[in-house]
Protein backbone atom coordinates (compact mmCIF):
# COMPACT_ATOMS: atom_id res chain seq x y z
CA UNK A 1 0.00 0.00 0.00
CA UNK A 2 1.54 3.52 -0.64
CA UNK A 3 -0.52 7.11 0.86
CA UNK A 4 -1.94 9.62 -0.86
CA UNK A 5 -0.07 12.98 -2.10
CA UNK A 6 -0.76 15.79 -0.50
CA UNK A 7 -3.36 18.19 -1.68
CA UNK A 8 -1.55 21.13 -3.45
CA UNK A 9 -3.57 24.64 -4.67
CA UNK A 10 -1.47 25.22 -7.96
CA UNK A 11 -0.58 28.89 -8.13
CA UNK A 12 -2.60 29.20 -11.67
CA UNK A 13 -5.92 27.93 -9.41
CA UNK A 14 -6.20 30.90 -7.16
CA UNK A 15 -9.74 32.25 -7.01
CA UNK A 16 -10.96 36.11 -7.41
CA UNK A 17 -13.15 35.79 -4.68
CA UNK A 18 -12.70 34.26 -1.58
CA UNK A 19 -14.31 30.81 -1.99
CA UNK A 20 -14.18 27.43 0.57
CA UNK A 21 -10.58 25.76 -0.60
CA UNK A 22 -12.18 22.56 -1.74
CA UNK A 23 -12.98 24.12 -5.08
CA UNK A 24 -9.63 24.63 -6.08
CA UNK A 25 -7.82 21.55 -4.03
CA UNK A 26 -10.22 19.48 -6.31
CA UNK A 27 -8.83 18.65 -9.77
CA UNK A 28 -8.54 15.55 -11.99
CA UNK A 29 -4.76 13.89 -12.01
CA UNK A 30 -4.25 10.35 -14.25
CA UNK A 31 -1.70 8.96 -11.48
CA UNK A 32 -3.43 6.31 -9.46
CA UNK A 33 -1.80 4.52 -6.55
CA UNK A 34 -2.67 0.75 -5.85
CA UNK A 35 -4.41 1.93 -2.25
CA UNK A 36 -7.71 -0.08 -1.73
CA UNK A 37 -10.86 2.17 -1.25
CA UNK A 38 -12.72 0.89 2.16
CA UNK A 39 -16.11 -0.26 1.41
CA UNK A 40 -17.06 2.49 4.06
CA UNK A 41 -15.34 5.53 2.23
CA UNK A 42 -16.19 4.12 -1.33
CA UNK A 43 -20.10 4.25 0.22
CA UNK A 44 -19.39 7.69 1.82
CA UNK A 45 -18.69 9.72 -1.65
CA UNK A 46 -22.00 8.15 -3.13
CA UNK A 47 -23.82 9.24 0.23
CA UNK A 48 -22.91 13.00 -0.60
CA UNK A 49 -24.02 11.99 -4.25
CA UNK A 50 -27.43 11.32 -2.76
CA UNK A 51 -27.80 14.54 -1.01
CA UNK A 52 -27.64 16.32 -4.27
CA UNK A 53 -31.14 18.49 -5.54
CA UNK A 54 -32.83 17.40 -8.21
CA UNK A 55 -36.13 18.36 -10.09
CA UNK A 56 -38.93 17.47 -8.46
CA UNK A 57 -36.85 15.16 -6.00
CA UNK A 58 -36.75 12.38 -8.86
CA UNK A 59 -33.19 11.69 -7.96
CA UNK A 60 -32.46 10.76 -11.27
CA UNK A 61 -28.89 9.69 -11.03
CA UNK A 62 -27.50 6.36 -10.70
CA UNK A 63 -24.31 4.76 -10.44
CA UNK A 64 -22.81 1.79 -11.94
CA UNK A 65 -19.91 0.57 -9.69
CA UNK A 66 -16.56 -1.49 -11.31
CA UNK A 67 -14.22 -2.13 -8.10
CA UNK A 68 -13.55 -6.39 -8.67
CA UNK A 69 -11.09 -7.43 -11.62
CA UNK A 70 -13.60 -8.60 -13.68
CA UNK A 71 -15.85 -5.60 -13.51
CA UNK A 72 -13.33 -3.28 -13.80
CA UNK A 73 -12.01 -4.93 -16.81
CA UNK A 74 -15.38 -4.99 -18.66
CA UNK A 75 -15.33 -1.50 -18.28
CA UNK A 76 -12.09 -1.34 -19.66
CA UNK A 77 -13.25 -2.94 -22.85
CA UNK A 78 -15.34 -0.09 -23.48
CA UNK A 79 -13.43 2.76 -22.43
CA UNK A 80 -11.75 4.70 -25.31
CA UNK A 81 -7.84 3.52 -25.30
CA UNK A 82 -6.65 6.78 -24.62
CA UNK A 83 -8.45 7.40 -21.00
CA UNK A 84 -8.01 3.30 -20.59
CA UNK A 85 -3.94 4.20 -20.55
CA UNK A 86 -4.20 5.56 -17.26
CA UNK A 87 -7.53 4.63 -15.58
CA UNK A 88 -6.50 1.01 -15.58
CA UNK A 89 -4.69 2.14 -12.95
CA UNK A 90 -7.61 3.38 -10.97
CA UNK A 91 -9.24 0.92 -8.12
CA UNK A 92 -12.81 1.88 -8.56
CA UNK A 93 -14.65 3.41 -11.56
CA UNK A 94 -18.35 4.29 -11.59
CA UNK A 95 -20.15 5.05 -14.59
CA UNK A 96 -22.70 7.75 -14.08
CA UNK A 97 -26.07 7.42 -15.92
CA UNK A 98 -29.62 9.29 -15.66
CA UNK A 99 -33.27 8.05 -15.50
CA UNK A 100 -34.43 10.21 -18.37
CA UNK A 101 -38.25 9.89 -17.44
CA UNK A 102 -40.68 11.15 -14.91
CA UNK A 103 -42.70 8.67 -13.00
CA UNK A 104 -45.50 9.15 -15.40
CA UNK A 105 -43.22 8.70 -18.36
CA UNK A 106 -42.85 11.91 -19.95
CA UNK A 107 -39.59 13.07 -20.09
CA UNK A 108 -37.50 14.55 -17.37
CA UNK A 109 -36.27 17.65 -18.60
CA UNK A 110 -33.52 18.09 -15.48
CA UNK A 111 -32.20 14.67 -15.25
CA UNK A 112 -28.65 15.63 -17.00
CA UNK A 113 -28.82 18.69 -15.12
CA UNK A 114 -29.24 16.54 -11.82
CA UNK A 115 -27.05 13.90 -12.63
CA UNK A 116 -24.14 16.75 -12.85
CA UNK A 117 -24.85 17.85 -9.50
CA UNK A 118 -24.69 14.85 -7.83
CA UNK A 119 -21.26 13.76 -9.42
CA UNK A 120 -19.71 17.21 -8.60
CA UNK A 121 -21.29 16.18 -4.74
CA UNK A 122 -19.52 12.86 -5.12
CA UNK A 123 -16.42 14.65 -6.44
CA UNK A 124 -15.90 17.15 -3.59
CA UNK A 125 -16.69 14.96 -1.00
CA UNK A 126 -13.76 12.43 -2.55
CA UNK A 127 -11.40 15.32 -2.33
CA UNK A 128 -12.24 16.29 1.36
CA UNK A 129 -11.53 12.50 2.44
CA UNK A 130 -8.14 12.45 0.28
CA UNK A 131 -8.97 10.65 -3.10
CA UNK A 132 -9.00 12.06 -6.41
CA UNK A 133 -11.63 11.82 -9.12
CA UNK A 134 -11.62 11.85 -12.86
CA UNK A 135 -14.58 12.38 -15.00
CA UNK A 136 -14.28 10.33 -18.64
CA UNK A 137 -16.70 11.44 -21.11
CA UNK A 138 -14.39 8.70 -23.52
CA UNK A 139 -15.86 5.64 -23.87
CA UNK A 140 -18.16 3.33 -26.18
CA UNK A 141 -22.01 4.50 -24.94
CA UNK A 142 -23.33 1.81 -27.19
CA UNK A 143 -20.78 -0.60 -26.10
CA UNK A 144 -21.38 0.16 -22.38
CA UNK A 145 -24.61 0.56 -22.85
CA UNK A 146 -25.08 -3.61 -23.93
CA UNK A 147 -22.21 -4.66 -21.87
CA UNK A 148 -23.75 -3.30 -18.51
CA UNK A 149 -27.09 -3.79 -19.83
CA UNK A 150 -28.49 -0.12 -19.08
CA UNK A 151 -32.07 0.16 -20.34
CA UNK A 152 -33.03 2.31 -23.07
CA UNK A 153 -34.46 5.05 -20.81
CA UNK A 154 -31.40 5.84 -18.92
CA UNK A 155 -28.83 8.02 -20.80
CA UNK A 156 -24.76 7.60 -20.56
CA UNK A 157 -22.88 10.61 -18.70
CA UNK A 158 -19.39 9.59 -17.36
CA UNK A 159 -17.14 7.07 -16.15
CA UNK A 160 -15.38 8.82 -13.10
CA UNK A 161 -12.30 7.09 -11.93
CA UNK A 162 -11.78 7.38 -8.27
CA UNK A 163 -9.42 6.17 -6.36
CA UNK A 164 -6.09 7.77 -4.42
CA UNK A 165 -3.08 10.22 -6.21
CA UNK A 166 0.49 8.62 -7.44
CA UNK A 167 3.47 10.36 -8.69
CA UNK A 168 3.25 11.86 -11.99
CA UNK A 169 6.33 9.59 -12.56
CA UNK A 170 4.21 6.42 -12.84
CA UNK A 171 2.52 7.75 -15.74
CA UNK A 172 3.22 6.70 -19.46
CA UNK A 173 5.68 9.28 -20.38
CA UNK A 174 3.15 10.81 -23.17
CA UNK A 175 0.90 11.55 -19.53
CA UNK A 176 3.53 13.24 -17.58
CA UNK A 177 3.50 16.91 -18.80
CA UNK A 178 -0.80 17.13 -18.53
CA UNK A 179 -0.71 16.12 -14.90
CA UNK A 180 -0.97 19.35 -13.97
CA UNK A 181 -3.81 21.47 -12.57
CA UNK A 182 -5.85 23.39 -15.05
CA UNK A 183 -7.07 27.05 -14.41
CA UNK A 184 -10.56 28.75 -15.29
CA UNK A 185 -11.86 31.88 -17.39
CA UNK A 186 -12.41 34.91 -15.37
CA UNK A 187 -15.91 34.62 -14.21
CA UNK A 188 -16.59 38.14 -16.09
CA UNK A 189 -16.87 35.90 -18.97
CA UNK A 190 -19.27 33.53 -17.59
CA UNK A 191 -21.75 35.47 -15.44
CA UNK A 192 -24.03 38.41 -17.43
CA UNK A 193 -26.50 40.73 -16.06
CA UNK A 194 -29.88 40.80 -17.05
CA UNK A 195 -29.65 39.23 -20.42
CA UNK A 196 -27.30 37.39 -22.43
CA UNK A 197 -23.81 38.40 -23.33
CA UNK A 198 -24.31 41.68 -20.60
CA UNK A 199 -21.56 42.39 -18.24
CA UNK A 200 -22.12 42.70 -15.07
C1 LIG B 1 -18.13 15.21 -18.44
C2 LIG B 1 -16.62 15.19 -18.43
C3 LIG B 1 -15.94 14.46 -19.38
C4 LIG B 1 -14.54 14.40 -19.36
N1 LIG B 1 -13.89 13.58 -20.23
C5 LIG B 1 -12.57 13.37 -20.09
C6 LIG B 1 -11.91 12.36 -20.85
O1 LIG B 1 -12.51 11.62 -21.64
N2 LIG B 1 -10.56 12.21 -20.67
C7 LIG B 1 -9.85 12.97 -19.79
O2 LIG B 1 -8.65 12.76 -19.66
N3 LIG B 1 -10.46 13.93 -19.03
C8 LIG B 1 -11.79 14.14 -19.16
N4 LIG B 1 -12.43 15.08 -18.37
C9 LIG B 1 -11.66 15.89 -17.42
C10 LIG B 1 -11.64 17.37 -17.83
O3 LIG B 1 -10.77 17.53 -18.91
C11 LIG B 1 -11.26 18.23 -16.61
O4 LIG B 1 -12.24 18.10 -15.62
C12 LIG B 1 -11.13 19.70 -17.01
O5 LIG B 1 -10.03 19.88 -17.88
C13 LIG B 1 -10.95 20.60 -15.80
O6 LIG B 1 -9.80 20.21 -15.08
P1 LIG B 1 -9.87 19.82 -13.53
O7 LIG B 1 -10.96 18.77 -13.37
O8 LIG B 1 -8.50 19.25 -13.24
O9 LIG B 1 -10.17 21.06 -12.75
C14 LIG B 1 -13.82 15.15 -18.39
C15 LIG B 1 -14.53 15.92 -17.45
C16 LIG B 1 -15.90 15.94 -17.46
C17 LIG B 1 -16.62 16.71 -16.38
Amino acid sequence: MTASLPIEIDSNRQPDHEINPQFLTRWSPRSFTDQEVTEDVLLSLFEAARWAPSGSNLQPWRFIIARTEEHRAKFHSFIAPANREWCEKAPILTLVISHTKTPKGSNNPSHAFDAGTAWGYLALEANNQGLITHAMGGFDRDQARVTLQIPEEYELHAVIAIGYRGPKEALPEKFQEREIQSTRRPISETIFAGGFGITL
